[in-house]
């Protein structure tokens, strides 16, 4: 697969819950190599956007292809071992599991090969190297906010979704955090994140999308939405 093709092709995406309309009409390319950024506030779709690619939610129409081929209808489990994975709104770590067990999930697939990944992980990420036995919960925020993300590096995936990574740090751990994803983006891996830190979100993105109530209202380079009036006013206090 060439730089510039699409990793991750979402086509006229509706998304429902029962009677709730989440997402409407969405459509979004992450090319491979690319950081991609959904910005939206509460409510906007972010999340749905996400656990509908992982296979978490049927959608009501729209296609989605992940390296070429649709994964319409494919589940969660083939979606992570055809390359894909999750770093969850809120982090998802197993507060009472060590660190290391937070990492072998990530890895649960493919355990024979789990120990050159810890190395990896470790490499990128010393403090879980440090904290291994230590118990997940004990960890600070943006600690496990690196747990998450390096449990999603164990699975070897070619595309991470990274739902709002930033959210309850402190702006100084935040511009760590989006350090280490500009890093394994440049490492080669293709990234899809959500933020409601729309500038620091969009400085360290290719390109983004807008969402609005489902609906995605504006899309383009990540200089040109940082330019843009509309969205300087309504996401940058501008
Ligand atoms: N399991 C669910 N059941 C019913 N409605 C849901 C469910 N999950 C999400 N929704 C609704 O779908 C819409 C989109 O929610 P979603 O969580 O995708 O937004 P978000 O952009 O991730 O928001 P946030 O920034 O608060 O995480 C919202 O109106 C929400 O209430
Ligand atoms: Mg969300």
């Amino acid at each position: 697969m060439a730089q510039n093709d699409p990793i991750l092709k979402i086509k006229n995406l509706s998304v429902a819950y029962g009677q709730v309309k989440a997402l409407t009409d969405i459509s979004i390319e992450v090319l491979k190599g690319e950081i991609v950024v959904l910005v939206g506030a509460n409510g906007a779709g972010k999340t749905s956007i996400m656990e509908t690619v992982l296979g978490a939610n049927v959608p009501v129409s729209g296609t989605i292809e992940f390296k070429g081929k649709s994964i319409g209808g494919v589940p969660v489990d083939k979606n992570v071992r055809n390359g894909m994975y999750l770093v969850p709104e809120g982090r998802g770590v197993f507060s009472s599991m060590t660190v290391m067990d937070n990492l072998l999930l990530g890895a649960h697939h493919n355990l024979k090969n789990a120990d050159s990944k810890l190395e990896l992980v470790f490499d990128s990420f010393p403090v879980l190297g440090n904290r291994k036995s230590q118990v997940a919960g004990t960890l600070s925020g943006g600690e496990r906010q690196m747990l998450a993300i390096g449990r999603a590096l164990m699975s070897s995936p070619e595309m991470i979704l990274v739902d709002e990574p930033s959210i309850g740090l402190a702006p100084i751990i935040v511009n760590d955090i989006f350090e280490i994803l500009v890093n394994l983006n440049k490492e080669g891996y293709s990234i899809l994140l959500s933020e409601q830190n729309v500038y620091k979100a969009l400085k360290i993105a290719h390109r983004g999308y807008i969402l609005e109530t489902g609906k995605m209202t504006k899309h383009g380079t990540a200089d040109e939405l940082l330019n843009d009036p509309a969205v300087r006013e309504a996401y940058l206090g501008a």
